[in-house]
């Protein structure tokens, strides 16, 4: 068996989050996670922190470290999404309060601690929510950026524009600075923008397959796609809505769903009008130097196979 890849996954569950997760936890012969850390986004860190531990205890793992991180962007007041995801963050199912604990250690500290004591190029960051937490463990410990095998993330958007604001994504938008500080670093970044996403709508086809499994987990994951994806079908007038961060995961797991090009990506962090928007380099005009592989193709229906037979694990 091919070597596990170790990650860490930073999120802010969000009803999408929670399906990235599932899919993790069900593909324990790919990835080896190394532990969970919260952040502030779609809603607050107290509830993000929340509804990590409720999903690890939908997939039986309590034993999985969890971390609180950042309580809100560098330098910018907070912006939540509520009106997308609920109250809660994760509307749609109900299901008992988590019995299972944070570490007492912060995500920032976890971060840096791990990617300095594993070997160079072993661990891959996942983020599904702003890079607050990430521009914190780089602004702690520079070395990192040399260190982290890669940081896949979903976020931005550039033929697709913005969903939050006509010019930029959320997890953007939330903390530009921070993604600014990411992008500058020297990580290696594969980027999932809207551009992807905005490919992989939960139609009622492919949820009535996730449905079909009978299991627990997957009927739980279906009444949350039902809840999240209301929002963006009303916006868009589609059948299903865009499943923004399971394509992190699912690029761990089968890259080749995936195609992109290497571009240099900026951040809009000065103009109140386009603030948070991920400015793309695609046609290579800047002479700017690449930084990220901006992904802009998808098999969807791979895409969708893999997360119903791995949610079918659960
Ligand atoms: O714009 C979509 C992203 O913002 C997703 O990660 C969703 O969970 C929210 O965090
Ligand atoms: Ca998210």
């Amino acid at each position: 068996m091919a070597q596990r890849r170790k990650i860490i996954i930073d999120t802010d569950p969000g009803q999408d989050d929670a399906a990235a997760i599932m899919l993790a936890f069900a593909s324990p012969d790919e990835l080896e996670v190394l532990g969970l850390c919260a952040v502030a986004g779609n809603v607050p860190l107290s509830l993000t922190s929340r509804n990590v531990r409720i999903v690890c205890e939908l997939c039986g793992r309590q034993d999985m470290p969890v971390y609180e991180g950042a309580k809100h962007p560098i330098l910018r007041k907070q912006v939540t999404a509520e009106h997308v995801h609920g109250r809660t963050g994760l509307d749609g199912a109900e299901l008992p309060e988590p019995t299972m604990t944070v570490e007492p250690q912060h995500a920032v500290d976890f971060i840096v601690e791990t990617v300095m004591r594993e070997p160079a190029g072993s661990v891959t960051l996942c983020t599904l929510g702003p890079l607050t937490n990430v521009a914190l463990a780089l602004q702690m410990q520079p070395a990192i950026a040399g260190r982290v095998r890669e940081l896949v993330m979903m976020g931005g958007g550039f033929f697709e524009g913005g969903n939050i604001t006509p010019a930029a994504e959320f997890n953007i938008y939330v903390d530009p600075e921070a993604a600014a500080a990411v992008f500058a670093s020297g990580i290696p970044i594969v980027m999932m923008p809207l551009d992807v996403t905005h490919q992989l709508l939960t139609r009622k086809d492919r949820v009535a397959r996730i449905a079909a499994l009978g299991t627990r987990p997957a009927q739980v994951l279906v009444d949350w796609l039902a809840f999240f994806e209301r929002f963006d079908e009303e916006k868009y007038g589609s059948d299903g809505g865009p499943l923004h961060d399971p394509t992190v995961i699912a690029y761990l797991l089968k890259p080749d769903l995936f195609s992109g090009r290497h571009c240099n990506v900026e951040i809009e962090t000065q103009s109140d009008l386009t603030v948070g928007m991920t400015v793309v380099d695609w046609w290579r005009v800047s002479g700017r130097k690449p930084n990220a592989m901006v992904m802009r193709n998808v098999d969807a229906d791979g895409f969708f196979d893999l997360l119903t037979e791995r949610v079918g694990r659960l």
